[in-house]
């Protein structure tokens, strides 16, 4: 037997780690907006005095399986003292440190006295808000920056009250600050938005928006805050001014106290497409972010090959620095038997960098299909008869009209099923719609309807993965043998020892039973950030894993389990994958060719690692900021969520035989009661903003790999759902990769093992409790053997074309 590790033996910091550290300080620079600024920014080099939890206790990204297990992070304290600051209040932030030591212990306290290992996901240590600034704490300077620290993760929704909104601390801290400095900065190190008005009386000079942004995070911030390096982050979300203004955002998750459904009141109107349409001011727009520079934005020329329109939008640095800006195009549909959001992105580009007075023209592209709407009655995507106003901007606020794209007669562009129909009877929201306004002189172009040709759907429902070897494979397999393939490799079987293709950390891996048959065993790594991978752990000389100490899989568990001594005679592993800007960051960089990089980069620490499937990009709409793992997804716009998984993805198939896996498929919008609640969406809200990111993935993206949520939607829970897992995306969507459910998602009480492999589901994470499922409905005869075959194909497809099985033959593992 051979063990196959690409893990390392020593803690020496290797060329790939500093490399990759280069391109995370790249993408962290992007990933920042700059909200605010009267001027005060850049900052001289100097003192400054530093406030607040996320100085030196910068979140990286969020916690549970999203968070990267990284060597090391700058904080922005480090980031500033590296750049030449001298911080004056080191007393303030040392109280803060033992502030946040006495609250993980008395966490720690609570957890071993009041709960078991089975909640360990729920277990998460949230840091607490900073006590107030006090007088003593005031520094002789000019200057003081102030570090909001938010921290979030799955299984949980953020609260209102020192999560949503600022803490009292924190407003009375801010107050004070402004009394006394004469700049005063607020950075906000959080993955989803925050409710800054506590503060509009006592207005900082500056805004940031840091984020939550990996390993050079701090760095970064530093380099923006001096202007050695400029602010080009644009926001992936609208910022209200309360939270009052959120539509319907007193029933999301536990507000209304029913976690039982979700209904999807708002309709189509997430996020911008609610704000504009109903003209709800907003304190920052989506698409919004300042610069050290200006820009001067012009549409040269709008183009229609047929369903293709073409944008050239020539943009020019009018200010003093050099920078870059993203330009974002809209369209404004016309109403007729649907009304319509008053505008939606449809293309977005990024300049490189300019310096000042130089221009470069971006040419941006959309296919008019993404203009369509869905007309539930009829079952169809229809391009209705009127004008589409194609706009241009740097944010979504005050877009010009670049063209109007004329069309006479109503389009049909495709027809589908009555699928993943909704039986609630529930208002949705419908908009009083705004009226077009369109100034004199604009170019019309007239749409060709001859150029579409509608797509009619038909559903023939699973079948096998088209290859000969699979096949063939698949002929020799035992019923027992498939059982094996159809879930993961089972923990109960087999503890916690891979024998052969070996990544400590993984979330899962396929059987490594079936090495007599050709087949490998692979491994399955969390993200989005980056890798999710154990740092340090160590193998026996029986070959068991141990976990040392500070180095489990889910923090929680060390508070439950002894961590193992170390022997002598152990094998101690060592893995520092790069943690990347959290999801949020990287669509905030609108930087689709830097996403694309990071994909390609994370690809080959793939490739060192063993790492077949990387469970990631997350791709749920931000729904509502409260949703707790909104810093794993993009946005809430489900064409900037796509283009930019699109990208990513198309980074990470530079290296044939590494999937992805876009998750989570479909609508897991909050987070508390995630396993049981029930999404009730009407279908054309489905089809143009939950599903329509995952939709780009697969078409444009040509995703490898798909992961369904736990929740129901429309009263099936997704891994049973055959009208999302097969009807929409295999039969519409043209899917060929692997689907996976969520993990423990179809355990007693919540979907089904059957339904979930007759949905052409791998379940995940295995275990005797699903086998037997499988075996019951095998002899039952729930499930057939045809079927069980089909669900398999794809997997051993995936295992027989990987990257890993390129490098090691299964005979040679033996
Ligand atoms: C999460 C997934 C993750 C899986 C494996 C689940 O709790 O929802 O996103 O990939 O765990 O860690």
């Amino acid at each position: 037997m051979k063990r196959i590790t690409g893990a390392q033996y020593n803690t020496e910091e290797t060329l790939r780690e500093k490399n990759n550290r280069r391109l995370a300080y790249r993408a962290a620079v992007e990933g920042i907006v700059l909200l605010e600024n009267n001027g005060v920014l850049p900052l001289k080099k100097g003192d400054i005095a530093l406030y607040g939890a996320g100085a030196r206790h910068t979140v990286k990204g969020g916690t549970g399986s999203g968070e990267v297990n990284e060597r090391y992070s700058a904080t922005i304290y480090d980031g500033l003292k590296e750049k030449g600051f001298s911080i004056l209040t080191d007393n303030c932030l040392r109280r803060y440190d033992m502030k946040l030591e006495e609250a993980r212990k008395a966490y720690e306290k609570d957890v071993r006295e009041n709960h078991t290992i089975i909640d360990v996901w729920g277990l998460v240590f949230t840091m607490p808000v900073a006590d107030e600034v006090q007088e003593e704490d005031l520094a002789d300077c000019d200057t003081a920056i102030y570090v909001v620290a938010r921290q979030a993760g799955e299984g949980r929704d953020r609260r209102l009250e020192a999560g949503f909104n600022l803490a009292k601390e924190e407003t009375e801290s801010i107050k004070l600050l402004r009394k006394h400095y004469r700049k005063v900065i607020l950075v906000i190190n959080s993955g989803s938005s925050v409710n800054i008005s506590d503060v509009d009386d006592y207005r900082p000079d500056a805004v940031i928006f840091f984020c939550q942004e990996g390993l050079e995070g701090g760095r970064a911030l530093a380099a923006l805050l001096t202007g050695e390096e400029n602010f080009s982050g644009k926001l992936s979300d609208t910022w209200v001014y309360r939270y009052e203004d959120i539509p319907f955002g007193n029933e999301f998750s536990y507000m209304n106290g029913n976690l039982a459904r979700e209904y999807y009141k708002e309709g189509i109107y997430v996020g911008y497409r609610y704000y504009d349409s109903f003209n709800v001011p907003v304190r920052y727009h989506f698409g919004y972010g300042l610069s050290y520079t200006d820009f001067e934005i012009s549409a040269e020329a709008v183009t229609l090959q047929g369903k293709n329109v073409l944008v050239d939008v020539r943009v020019r640095n009018t200010g003093k620095v050099t920078g870059k800006e993203v330009v974002q195009v809209y369209v404004s549909a016309p109403a007729g038997k649907l009304d319509k959001e008053y505008q939606r992105l449809v293309a977005f580009g990024k300049t490189g960098n300019l310096k000042p007075g130089e221009t470069e023209t971006l040419r941006l592209c959309f296919d008019m299909e993404y203009c369509a709407s869905y007309d539930r009655q009829e079952n169809c995507f229809i391009l209705e008869k009127g004008n589409y106003i194609v706009r241009t901007g740097s944010s979504s606020a005050g877009t010009a009209v670049a063209a109007v794209i004329r069309n006479e007669e109503t389009i049909v562009v495709s027809r589908h099923g009555d699928l993943l129909k909704c039986e609630e009877t529930f208002e949705e929201l419908h908009s009083p719609q705004r009226k077009q306004e369109i100034p004199e002189g604009v170019k019309i172009l007239k749409l060709d309807g001859s150029c579409f040709e509608t797509k009619v759907y038909e559903y023939p429902g699973m079948k096998a993965a088209d290859d000969d070897r699979v096949k063939e494979i698949i002929g020799k397999l035992t019923t027992e043998e498939k059982i094996k393939l159809v879930m993961g490799e089972s923990r109960d079987d087999r503890g916690l020892s891979t024998r052969y293709i070996y990544t400590p950390g993984t979330v899962a891996r396929t059987t490594e039973d079936l090495l007599d048959k050709g087949v490998i065993n692979t491994n399955l790594a969390d993200g989005p950030a980056g890798l999710r991978l154990l740092k340090e752990s160590a193998l026996d000389k029986n070959g068991e894993v141990k976990y040392l100490k500070g180095n489990f899989p889910v923090a929680a568990m060390e508070l439950f389990l002894e961590a193992s001594p170390l022997e002598e005679t152990d094998t101690v592993y060592y893995q520092y994958p790069t943690a990347w800007p959290a999801a949020t960051a990287l669509a905030q960089s609108f930087n689709t060719d830097l996403i694309e990089e990071i994909g390609r980069i994370t690809s080959r620490e793939m490739v060192e690692f063993n790492v077949t499937f990387w469970l990631a990009p997350g791709m749920n709409i931000h729904k509502n900021p409260l949703c707790g793992r909104n810093f794993e997804y993009y946005s809430e716009d489900p064409v900037l969520s796509g283009k930019i998984a699109s990208a990513l993805l198309k980074g990470v198939r530079s290296v044939e035989g590494n999937y992805i896996t876009i998750k989570h498929f479909a609508c897991n919008n909050a987070e508390d009661n995630r396993s049981f609640t029930d999404s009730a969406v009407k279908q054309r809200a489905l089809r143009e903003i939950y599903l329509r990111g995952f939709e780009i993935a697969v078409k444009e993206g040509k995703a490898t790999g798909l992961m369904t949520s736990y929740n129901k939607i429309n009263g099936i829970y997704a891994p049973d759902n055959y009208d999302l897992a097969v009807r929409i995306l295999r039969n519409e969507w043209g899917f060929d990769g692997v689907v996976m459910t969520d993990w423990t998602s179809t355990l007693e009480g919540q979907g089904s093992n059957v339904k979930a492999v007759k949905a052409g589901h791998i379940i995940m994470p295995g275990g005797s409790y699903y086998r037997d499922e499988i075996r019951k409905g095998l002899k039952e005869g729930s499930l057939s053997e045809e079927e069980l075959d089909m669900t398999i194909s794809y997997l051993l497809k995936a295992i027989l074309h990987s990257n890993v099985a390129s490098r090691y033959k299964a005979e040679d593992l033996i």
